[in-house]
């Protein structure tokens, strides 16, 4: 008895360290993906050089004269002493280093620049005769982050800045504006919700939204506010030189939408003065009410991020098809209802001025369509913070921004899961950050969304989680064996099956893959292309291409794989009515569709008997 006990102790320690090892494997590969630029820079080394014969201008001096959030700027440099490796920083707030600083490690002493640049060029890279001429012209395109900017010369490159000069400071007329509106549906199909960024601080206005079916009557909802401190953030970056004070965080909920209905609304500050500053207008079209027989579309990636349209931070090299992504978004946005980004949105990695960059990035879409996300690893890992991967991937935001900066139906936003309805589909959106395993909290509320749906009035079931908790032939799942995130599906095959979910989506992979309808692990079905009848199988499929470095596939393909694109895209659900859904996968570069699959179902097929679908049932009658 004792031997065995002891026997069972040191196999089940085996079989932890085991699984910690492969956690490790699985999460290695990624992080070098797609770095964050900004980490490049080692600011906590900077010294000084300042040198009153270099010169740095900035003009024009006030932005958004215009009520514009987005204004380009010339930067005119002129530098005696040119070298290859002179680099300009943008900072902001300009005074960059007010703030006190952090030792970034025990050891260090007190750094001489504190603070991150949000951006920066290499002084060359608008004319290359820079090192003979001295003499540099460069665009920068800012948007409104509610504090002034100015722009510092370094020489000595990233890794060993030394400060020459520092410009003039430049602002915009009203720094503290509403801006980037980004929808969320709310916890009912009658609610959406409004999150916004501001300088207002509830002590000087009061936030608000004012809307209302288009062309009538606007009537005024009130706004909760919300700010991130530095001591919420887990570590460094995101507590140190990546720290960015991100203003008031503000949410509306507007209630008891009719269906169906365009409604307008503009954020507002009421001072206590009587006076309003008010945002753009802004106007989105209402859900439906579940069940409703009607076109919905939806539009589902993971893993886009952000990057800079002006070239800054190495010409979008870190997450080359972002802006490809969102720009077909954009000028598709009369043919979709409902976004989901699964994960992984900005990439910001503790350089927290990031978030701003990224909702203003996807203000047309977030703007105009419900933005609805889930957690992934860049929003959530960090050691010791309750996430299930130990590694640092979010750079100490530890989920903070993410959940402040997007509203999403959730119980409590830190565990970021939760259920949403549009029309004829049902979501269950799951948190890979956190353990979904069978007998956890998660795996609960997974089994509670799937079983509540109703599926005569809402036939399309989606899951959906960041990590691959289910297949993909990438190369680094591959080589682990199960082509999984280790015990990805062990238990949530289980559920998938029983409740016969028609698509598990998932992103981290930077690719497109997928697979035939699974059952037990093995195909149930053929067909490739038009699945109609009994409903045996879920489809898997990896939309994590949205904008990240590509991930690489195994050379040999599985037999449960059908189509797999090394290239950036999203897809694209196309709910006809309750009997006919379409899926597109669609490229980032040419929004032109490059695989598709459709299912033609009746009620009777979902209804119908196989497997561990069935209920019981008895021959008495
Ligand atoms: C500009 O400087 C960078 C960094 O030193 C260097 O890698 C790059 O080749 C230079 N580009 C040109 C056009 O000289
Ligand atoms: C930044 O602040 C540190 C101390 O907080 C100081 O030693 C250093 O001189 C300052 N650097 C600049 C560029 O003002
Ligand atoms: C109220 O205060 C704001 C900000 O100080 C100012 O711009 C505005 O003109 C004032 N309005 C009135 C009616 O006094
Ligand atoms: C699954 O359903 C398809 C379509 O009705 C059918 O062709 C196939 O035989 C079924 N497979 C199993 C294992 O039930
Ligand atoms: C697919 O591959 C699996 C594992 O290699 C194997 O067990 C299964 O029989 C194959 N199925 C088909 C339809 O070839
Ligand atoms: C569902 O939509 C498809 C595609 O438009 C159409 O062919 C089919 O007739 C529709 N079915 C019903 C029951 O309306
Ligand atoms: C972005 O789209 C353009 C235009 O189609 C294409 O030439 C370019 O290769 C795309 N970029 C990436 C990284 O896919
Ligand atoms: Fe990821």
């Amino acid at each position: 008895m004792e031997e065995s006990c002891r026997c069972l102790k040191v196999f089940t320690m085996f079989v932890v360290l085991l699984w910690l090892a492969s956690l490790r494997l699985a999460s290695a590969h990624v992080i070098g993906y797609g770095e964050q630029p900004l980490s490049k820079i080692a600011i906590h080394k900077a010294t000084s050089a300042l040198r009153e014969s270099v010169s740095i201008q900035a003009n024009p001096v006030v932005l958004g004269l215009q009520g514009e959030d987005t204004e380009w700027v010339t930067v005119d440099l002129v530098n005696p002493d040119p070298s290859e490796d002179d680099w300009i920083a943008v900072f902001s707030p300009a005074d960059f280093n007010s703030s006190t600083c952090l030792p970034v490690n025990d050891e260090d002493q007190e750094p001489y620049i504190c603070t991150s640049p949000i951006k920066f060029k290499y002084a060359n890279s608008s004319n290359s005769e820079y090192t003979k001429t001295g003499k540099a012209v460069l665009k920068f395109q800012l948007i409104n982050q509610r504090a002034d900017f100015s722009f510092a010369v370094f020489s000595g490159g990233l890794t060993n800045p030394k400060l020459v000069a520092v410009s003039n400071y430049i602002s915009f007329a009203n720094p503290k504006a509403p801006l980037y509106p980004r929808l969320a549906q709310g916890k009912s199909w009658d609610e959406m919700t409004i999150t916004w960024t501001s300088g207002y601080a509830i002590d000087e206005a009061v936030p608000l939204v004012e809307w209302g079916l288009k062309g009538e009557t606007q009537t005024q909802s009130p706004a909760g506010t919300l700010t991130v401190d530095q001591n919420s953030m887990c570590g460094s970056p995101a507590r140190t030189v990546g720290w960015r004070d991100q203003g008031f965080i503000h949410t509306s909920f507007l209630k008891n939408l009719w269906p169906n209905s365009v409604y307008t609304y503009r954020m507002g500050h009421l001072l206590s003065n009587g006076s309003y500053i008010w945002s753009k207008t802004y106007s989105f079209k209402s859900s439906p009410y579940p069940g409703q027989d009607s076109l919905q579309r939806v539009i589902i990636f993971g893993d886009m991020g952000k990057a800079e349209r002006d070239g800054s931070n190495e010409y979008s090299d870190y997450q080359p098809g972002s802006l490809n992504t969102t720009d077909q978004l954009i000028k598709d946005l009369k043919n979709y209802d409902i976004v989901f980004h699964i994960g992984d949105m900005t990439y910001s990695n503790g350089y927290i001025s990031q978030w701003d960059q990224f909702t203003a990035q996807v203000e047309p879409i977030a703007s105009t369509v419900p933005y609805m996300v889930a957690s992934g690893n860049h929003e959530r890992d960090w050691p010791d913070s309750g996430s299930f991967y130990q590694n640092t991937d979010s750079g100490g935001e530890c989920g903070v921004l993410a959940e402040t900066m997007f509203y999403v139906p959730a119980e409590n936003r830190a565990k970021f899961w939760y259920s949403t309805d549009y029309g004829m589909f049902h979501f269950c959106i799951a948190d890979s950050e956190h353990d979904w395993r069978e007998g956890t909290e998660q795996y609960k509320f997974i089994e509670h969304c799937l079983a509540s749906v109703d599926r005569r009035k809402q036939p399309w079931l989606i899951f959906a989680a960041h990590r691959v908790l289910g297949y993909s032939s990438n190369d680094w799942y591959a080589e682990e064996g199960a082509f999984e995130e280790p015990m990805g599906r062990e238990s949530l095959q289980k559920l998938w099956q029983k409740y016969r979910v028609d698509i598990a989506f998932f992103g981290h992979v930077h690719n497109y893959e997928r697979t035939c309808p699974i059952y037990q692990n093995q195909c149930v079905n053929s067909e490739k292309s038009h699945y109609s009848g009994t409903m045996n199988g879920t489809i898997h499929i990896v939309v994590g291409g949205a904008g990240s470095h590509l991930s690489e596939f195994t050379t040999a393909i599985p037999n449960w794989s059908i189509y797999r694109d090394y290239d950036f895209g999203f897809g694209k659900l196309t709910a006809f009515n309750h009997s006919y859904l379409l899926f597109e996968y669609k490229k980032s570069s040419d929004g032109k569709v490059y695989d598709s699959f459709t299912i033609s179902r009746e009620y009777k097929d979902v209804l119908a008997c196989v497997h561990d679908s069935c209920e019981p049932t008895t021959l008495a009658s």
